[in-house]
């Protein structure tokens, strides 16, 4: 923020790397913008400080090189206008020269359609990072790769440094985990342990209290030796989740594991929900939320938590009857005292829908990024700004 606030960039060609990855739904309609107003802070502050604002982003996980309707950041340009109040055009080949004027905002389409970029092919970060004096980084969602647009141009370009996005999300991780007020609750949820095997091991030997639910959840009672049924679960991963049990446990602490559950014998909207004791699961069940005792057990303890991680939902909140465990645990951060923090798509999708937005201490923009802060990994991209900056003018 120093450098684009500091009157360096009047007149320079400024080139930001966001975050604009945002959910859409299958007509291109986009359903939730945090990322896209967490951006404008740092745009704006381009702006105002005279630059030629040149903006970029990824979208989805498109094919190199073949453009697809649906890989366009067009309803970001959209949503972008309509919140900054000007016109936001859209760039569609860029890598070789961007017309934008001092004063003037254009956003570059998905950089991830440039062949290299995920590779961080050299040749094209060279040639990204000569469209621009000042390179800044606000993306902390895609922080944790190391692709053209994140890590290769803030190798070459002249100028290079942190957004306030950024920055504010590493500082408030981290200092949220260096001194947390104890007891530290971590809850993770969502469908895979194995997309969060790392984050629970290096929870395990962080937090006080280690909250799991979802499909992860499952895994875990089938550590405790539960029936699952038909359940969501990685059966492989089961010494896994035991290992995480265990050294939870020699630090005097514990992994709750569910005692009631809401089941049902198919998966859907209209899927009539039971809710059985956890040893009462038969073969033909899907677990698909945890029970209200236990809802109500995790609420308690969040209530007497000093500070709270909270990543991914309890169940399959998306579907009503099968909402309320999530609900439970965001109404119970909500009403703690705790200082929280919460991170990912699915749980920022939960933290709007039951609109406690204003209750929890700290919303990351962030899904891999953030459990990689949490887990205390470097950020490739965060990485190559901090050896930059020991040989910056700055
Ligand atoms: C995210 O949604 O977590 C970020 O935008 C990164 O996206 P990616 O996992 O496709 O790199």
């Amino acid at each position: 923020a120093d450098v684009i606030q500091s009157g360096f960039c009047l007149n320079k060609r400024v080139f930001i790397r966001a975050d604009l990855n945002v959910p859409q739904d299958a007509s291109g309609r986009i359903t939730e913008d945090t990322r896209i107003r967490a951006s404008l802070p740092c745009i704006r502050m381009a702006l105002d400080a005279g630059a030629a604002v040149m903006v970029t982003s990824h979208l989805g996980r498109p094919a190199e090189g073949v453009f697809k309707p649906g890989d366009s950041l067009a309803p970001v340009a959209e949503r972008l206008s309509e919140l900054l109040g000007r016109p936001v055009p859209l760039v569609s080949s860029w890598v070789d020269g961007v017309p934008v004027e001092p004063g003037q905002l254009v956003l570059l389409e998905n950089c991830r359609l440039n062949v290299g970029e995920k590779s961080n092919d050299e040749a094209l970060s060279r040639k990204l990072a000569a469209l621009c004096d000042v390179f800044v980084h606000d993306a902390f969602g895609t922080a944790h790769r190391a692709e053209a647009t994140t890590h290769g141009i803030a190798q070459f370009a002249p100028i290079v440094c942190a957004g306030p996005l950024l920055a504010a999300e590493i500082d408030a991780i981290n200092s949220a985990l260096a001194q947390p007020k104890r007891p530290l609750v971590a809850i993770v949820g969502g469908s895979k342990v194995s997309s969060k095997l790392t984050i629970l091991q290096s929870l395990a030997s962080k937090v006080d209290q280690l909250i799991v639910g979802g499909g992860i959840a499952n895994t875990f009672m089938l550590a405790a030796g539960l029936n699952i049924g038909k359940s969501l679960a990685e059966p492989g991963l089961v010494e896994e989740a035991r290992a995480v049990i265990d050294a939870m446990k020699a630090r005097g602490a514990e992994v709750p594991i569910p005692t009631d559950v809401v089941c049902a014998k198919s998966f859907g909207s209209d899927a009539i929900a039971t809710v059985k004791q956890a040893g009462d699961v038969e073969d033909d069940d899907l677990i698909l939320d945890i029970g209200p005792e236990t809802a109500a057990r995790l609420a308690a303890q969040l209530k007497s938590a000093g500070t709270i991680v909270w990543n991914g939902p309890v169940g399959v909140f998306e579907f009503e009857a099968f909402s309320k465990g999530t609900e439970g645990i965001a109404r119970a951060i909500a009403d703690s005292s705790a200082f929280s923090i919460a991170g990912g798509g699915d749980t920022l999708a939960a933290i709007a829908q039951y609109g406690i937005e204003k209750d929890v201490g700290y919303i990351s923009t962030g899904g891999g990024a953030f459990l990689e802060v949490l887990e205390g990994r470097a950020l490739p991209a965060f990485e190559i700004l901090q050896q930059r900056a020991e040989t910056s003018p700055f």
